[in-house]
Protein backbone atom coordinates (compact mmCIF):
# COMPACT_ATOMS: atom_id res chain seq x y z
CA UNK A 1 0.00 0.00 0.00
CA UNK A 2 1.67 3.82 -0.80
CA UNK A 3 0.86 7.04 0.71
CA UNK A 4 1.35 10.44 -0.89
CA UNK A 5 3.25 11.59 1.76
CA UNK A 6 2.28 15.24 3.16
CA UNK A 7 1.91 18.16 5.79
CA UNK A 8 3.13 16.58 9.01
CA UNK A 9 1.24 17.82 11.98
CA UNK A 10 1.97 21.35 12.95
CA UNK A 11 1.34 20.02 16.53
CA UNK A 12 4.52 18.75 18.70
CA UNK A 13 3.58 15.76 20.54
CA UNK A 14 5.62 13.93 23.38
CA UNK A 15 4.34 10.25 22.68
CA UNK A 16 5.38 8.39 25.81
CA UNK A 17 3.82 10.92 27.75
CA UNK A 18 0.84 10.67 25.45
CA UNK A 19 0.65 7.11 26.50
CA UNK A 20 1.41 6.96 30.23
CA UNK A 21 -0.88 10.15 31.52
CA UNK A 22 -3.49 10.05 28.59
CA UNK A 23 -3.98 6.14 28.05
CA UNK A 24 -7.34 6.73 28.67
CA UNK A 25 -7.68 7.95 24.71
CA UNK A 26 -7.02 4.87 23.43
CA UNK A 27 -8.90 2.79 26.34
CA UNK A 28 -12.02 5.04 25.41
CA UNK A 29 -11.63 3.65 21.62
CA UNK A 30 -12.36 -0.39 22.77
CA UNK A 31 -15.86 0.49 22.03
CA UNK A 32 -15.25 2.00 19.00
CA UNK A 33 -14.01 -1.16 17.47
CA UNK A 34 -16.74 -2.87 18.41
CA UNK A 35 -18.81 -0.82 16.69
CA UNK A 36 -16.24 -1.46 13.59
CA UNK A 37 -16.65 -4.61 14.11
CA UNK A 38 -13.48 -5.48 11.97
CA UNK A 39 -13.63 -8.71 10.06
CA UNK A 40 -10.65 -11.18 9.20
CA UNK A 41 -9.20 -10.59 5.92
CA UNK A 42 -10.41 -6.82 5.82
CA UNK A 43 -8.16 -4.15 5.01
CA UNK A 44 -8.54 -1.23 7.17
CA UNK A 45 -7.36 2.35 7.75
CA UNK A 46 -6.86 4.08 11.45
CA UNK A 47 -6.51 7.30 10.39
CA UNK A 48 -4.91 9.48 12.96
CA UNK A 49 -3.32 6.06 14.56
CA UNK A 50 -1.14 7.91 17.21
CA UNK A 51 1.34 5.58 18.80
CA UNK A 52 -0.37 2.92 17.56
CA UNK A 53 -2.44 0.78 20.83
CA UNK A 54 -5.75 0.50 18.51
CA UNK A 55 -3.97 -0.08 15.30
CA UNK A 56 -2.51 -3.39 16.93
CA UNK A 57 -6.16 -4.21 18.54
CA UNK A 58 -7.68 -3.94 14.78
CA UNK A 59 -4.80 -5.94 13.61
CA UNK A 60 -5.33 -8.79 16.24
CA UNK A 61 -8.94 -9.40 14.80
CA UNK A 62 -7.25 -10.37 11.66
CA UNK A 63 -7.26 -7.75 9.48
CA UNK A 64 -4.48 -6.17 7.50
CA UNK A 65 -4.33 -2.28 9.17
CA UNK A 66 -2.36 0.74 7.97
CA UNK A 67 -2.00 3.21 10.78
CA UNK A 68 -1.35 7.15 9.27
CA UNK A 69 -0.51 9.62 11.44
CA UNK A 70 0.60 13.49 10.49
CA UNK A 71 2.75 13.06 13.60
CA UNK A 72 6.29 11.71 13.06
CA UNK A 73 6.78 10.90 16.89
CA UNK A 74 3.89 9.24 17.32
CA UNK A 75 4.52 6.82 14.37
CA UNK A 76 8.27 6.51 15.81
CA UNK A 77 6.47 5.27 18.36
CA UNK A 78 3.70 2.94 17.18
CA UNK A 79 7.01 1.43 14.51
CA UNK A 80 8.71 0.66 17.64
CA UNK A 81 5.94 -0.66 19.47
CA UNK A 82 4.12 -3.01 17.00
CA UNK A 83 7.09 -4.29 14.69
CA UNK A 84 4.75 -6.33 12.31
CA UNK A 85 2.22 -3.32 11.13
CA UNK A 86 2.49 -1.26 8.59
CA UNK A 87 2.59 2.80 9.61
CA UNK A 88 2.50 6.39 7.92
CA UNK A 89 3.03 9.62 8.42
CA UNK A 90 0.40 11.20 6.54
CA UNK A 91 -1.96 14.22 6.17
CA UNK A 92 -5.49 13.28 7.07
CA UNK A 93 -6.93 16.05 4.42
CA UNK A 94 -4.36 15.06 1.79
CA UNK A 95 -4.01 11.46 1.62
CA UNK A 96 -4.09 8.80 -0.91
CA UNK A 97 -4.51 4.82 -1.31
CA UNK A 98 -3.21 3.09 -4.12
CA UNK A 99 -5.36 0.54 -3.02
CA UNK A 100 -8.96 0.99 -1.69
CA UNK A 101 -9.64 -0.60 1.77
CA UNK A 102 -12.85 -1.89 3.58
CA UNK A 103 -13.58 0.64 6.36
CA UNK A 104 -11.79 3.57 7.67
CA UNK A 105 -11.63 3.87 11.26
CA UNK A 106 -10.45 6.84 13.44
CA UNK A 107 -10.47 7.44 17.59
CA UNK A 108 -9.90 11.18 18.55
CA UNK A 109 -8.51 12.38 16.02
CA UNK A 110 -10.36 14.24 13.11
CA UNK A 111 -10.74 16.98 15.62
CA UNK A 112 -6.71 17.56 15.06
CA UNK A 113 -7.70 17.49 11.53
CA UNK A 114 -8.81 21.78 11.39
CA UNK A 115 -7.91 22.95 8.12
CA UNK A 116 -10.42 21.57 6.01
CA UNK A 117 -12.89 18.87 7.27
CA UNK A 118 -14.04 18.21 3.87
CA UNK A 119 -11.03 17.27 2.29
CA UNK A 120 -10.83 14.85 5.04
CA UNK A 121 -13.98 12.98 4.67
CA UNK A 122 -13.57 12.77 0.52
CA UNK A 123 -9.73 11.39 1.46
CA UNK A 124 -11.43 8.47 3.57
CA UNK A 125 -14.58 8.25 1.03
CA UNK A 126 -11.67 7.90 -1.77
CA UNK A 127 -9.85 5.30 0.15
CA UNK A 128 -12.74 3.30 0.24
CA UNK A 129 -14.42 0.44 -1.72
CA UNK A 130 -18.37 0.78 -2.23
CA UNK A 131 -20.09 0.12 0.28
CA UNK A 132 -17.15 0.62 2.76
CA UNK A 133 -17.30 1.81 6.20
CA UNK A 134 -16.44 5.39 7.70
CA UNK A 135 -16.23 4.55 11.66
CA UNK A 136 -14.88 7.49 13.97
CA UNK A 137 -15.37 9.23 17.14
CA UNK A 138 -14.37 12.80 18.00
CA UNK A 139 -14.76 15.70 20.06
CA UNK A 140 -18.40 17.19 19.15
CA UNK A 141 -19.58 20.65 19.96
CA UNK A 142 -19.03 21.64 23.75
CA UNK A 143 -16.16 19.51 23.86
CA UNK A 144 -14.06 20.58 26.71
CA UNK A 145 -15.93 23.96 27.36
CA UNK A 146 -14.69 24.62 30.83
CA UNK A 147 -11.08 24.04 30.12
CA UNK A 148 -11.00 26.08 26.68
CA UNK A 149 -13.22 28.60 28.57
CA UNK A 150 -10.38 28.52 31.86
CA UNK A 151 -7.79 29.05 28.95
CA UNK A 152 -9.10 31.82 27.45
CA UNK A 153 -9.90 33.82 30.67
CA UNK A 154 -6.16 33.08 31.74
CA UNK A 155 -4.73 33.91 28.50
CA UNK A 156 -6.37 37.31 28.68
CA UNK A 157 -6.00 38.23 32.40
CA UNK A 158 -1.76 38.39 31.80
CA UNK A 159 -2.52 40.52 28.57
CA UNK A 160 -1.66 37.49 26.17
CA UNK A 161 -3.25 37.27 22.57
CA UNK A 162 -6.53 34.83 22.05
CA UNK A 163 -5.38 31.91 21.56
CA UNK A 164 -6.56 29.92 18.30
CA UNK A 165 -7.51 26.79 19.45
CA UNK A 166 -6.51 24.31 16.80
CA UNK A 167 -9.00 22.00 17.42
CA UNK A 168 -12.85 21.52 15.14
CA UNK A 169 -15.62 20.08 17.46
CA UNK A 170 -18.50 19.55 14.99
CA UNK A 171 -22.21 19.66 16.35
CA UNK A 172 -23.96 17.18 15.17
CA UNK A 173 -26.45 18.23 12.35
CA UNK A 174 -22.80 19.71 10.66
CA UNK A 175 -21.81 16.76 10.71
CA UNK A 176 -23.67 14.58 9.24
CA UNK A 177 -24.54 17.00 7.03
CA UNK A 178 -20.72 17.01 5.63
CA UNK A 179 -20.62 13.27 5.79
CA UNK A 180 -24.11 13.17 3.36
CA UNK A 181 -22.83 15.70 0.85
CA UNK A 182 -19.67 14.02 0.69
CA UNK A 183 -21.80 10.57 -0.49
CA UNK A 184 -21.87 8.00 2.48
CA UNK A 185 -24.71 7.64 4.40
CA UNK A 186 -24.97 7.87 7.82
CA UNK A 187 -26.18 4.76 9.87
CA UNK A 188 -25.58 6.17 13.60
CA UNK A 189 -24.65 9.02 15.14
CA UNK A 190 -24.07 9.78 18.85
CA UNK A 191 -23.43 13.32 21.10
CA UNK A 192 -23.15 12.29 24.21
CA UNK A 193 -20.41 13.88 27.38
CA UNK A 194 -17.77 11.90 28.55
CA UNK A 195 -16.76 13.13 31.61
CA UNK A 196 -12.94 12.04 32.11
CA UNK A 197 -10.93 11.66 34.97
CA UNK A 198 -7.41 12.90 34.69
CA UNK A 199 -6.12 10.10 36.85
CA UNK A 200 -2.51 10.25 35.90
CA UNK A 201 -2.38 14.14 35.75
CA UNK A 202 -1.56 15.53 38.99
CA UNK A 203 -1.82 19.32 38.10
CA UNK A 204 -5.00 18.61 36.16
CA UNK A 205 -6.19 20.63 33.66
CA UNK A 206 -2.77 22.25 33.60
CA UNK A 207 -0.97 19.09 32.50
CA UNK A 208 -3.97 18.41 30.24
CA UNK A 209 -2.90 21.98 28.50
CA UNK A 210 0.44 21.23 28.25
CA UNK A 211 0.09 18.22 26.38
CA UNK A 212 -2.97 19.18 24.04
CA UNK A 213 -2.19 22.53 23.78
CA UNK A 214 1.75 22.58 24.21
CA UNK A 215 2.04 24.52 20.70
CA UNK A 216 0.16 27.60 22.56
CA UNK A 217 2.22 27.73 25.38
CA UNK A 218 5.72 28.31 22.62
CA UNK A 219 3.67 31.61 22.24
CA UNK A 220 3.55 32.70 26.00
CA UNK A 221 6.74 34.33 27.30
CA UNK A 222 8.75 31.99 29.52
CA UNK A 223 8.70 33.12 32.63
CA UNK A 224 4.88 33.55 32.12
CA UNK A 225 4.17 29.86 31.52
CA UNK A 226 3.99 28.31 35.03
CA UNK A 227 1.84 31.56 36.59
CA UNK A 228 -0.50 31.06 33.45
CA UNK A 229 -1.08 27.83 33.89
CA UNK A 230 -1.87 28.07 37.63
CA UNK A 231 -4.29 30.26 36.90
CA UNK A 232 -5.77 27.71 34.41
CA UNK A 233 -6.19 25.76 36.82
CA UNK A 234 -7.49 27.77 39.41
CA UNK A 235 -10.24 28.84 36.72
CA UNK A 236 -11.42 25.27 35.91
CA UNK A 237 -11.11 23.96 39.54
CA UNK A 238 -14.38 24.95 40.11
CA UNK A 239 -16.05 23.19 36.99
CA UNK A 240 -13.83 20.27 37.03
CA UNK A 241 -11.57 19.53 40.18
CA UNK A 242 -13.91 16.92 42.98
CA UNK A 243 -12.96 15.47 46.12
CA UNK A 244 -11.77 12.54 43.79
CA UNK A 245 -9.36 14.62 41.43
CA UNK A 246 -9.73 16.36 37.91
CA UNK A 247 -12.29 15.62 35.63
CA UNK A 248 -12.44 16.57 32.06
CA UNK A 249 -15.33 17.84 30.61
CA UNK A 250 -14.83 15.69 27.41
CA UNK A 251 -18.11 15.67 24.82
CA UNK A 252 -18.25 12.60 21.81
CA UNK A 253 -19.29 12.73 18.57
CA UNK A 254 -19.18 9.00 17.22
CA UNK A 255 -20.69 7.66 14.00
CA UNK A 256 -21.16 5.29 11.46
CA UNK A 257 -21.57 5.86 7.88
CA UNK A 258 -21.18 3.99 4.94
CA UNK A 259 -19.79 5.02 1.60
CA UNK A 260 -22.61 5.39 -0.95
C1 LIG B 1 -10.43 15.24 22.72
O1 LIG B 1 -10.07 14.08 22.63
O2 LIG B 1 -11.61 15.55 22.73
C2 LIG B 1 -9.43 16.34 22.77
C3 LIG B 1 -8.20 16.08 23.29
C4 LIG B 1 -7.30 17.10 23.33
C5 LIG B 1 -7.59 18.36 22.89
C6 LIG B 1 -8.81 18.59 22.39
C7 LIG B 1 -9.73 17.57 22.34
Amino acid sequence: MALRYDTPSLMRWNARAYDSSFGYVSAQGTPLIELLDPQPGERILDLGCGTGVLTGEIAARGTTVLGLDGSAAMIEVAVAQHPGLEFMIGDGGNFHLHRPCDAVFSNAALHWMVRDPDAVIRCVRAALNPGGRFVAELGGAGNCAALTSAMLTAWREYGLREPELPWYFPSPAEYATRLEQAGFTVRLLEYFDRPTPLDECPDGAADWVRMFAGSLLDDVPPGTVEPLLRRVNELAAPALRRESGWVADYVRLRFAAVRA
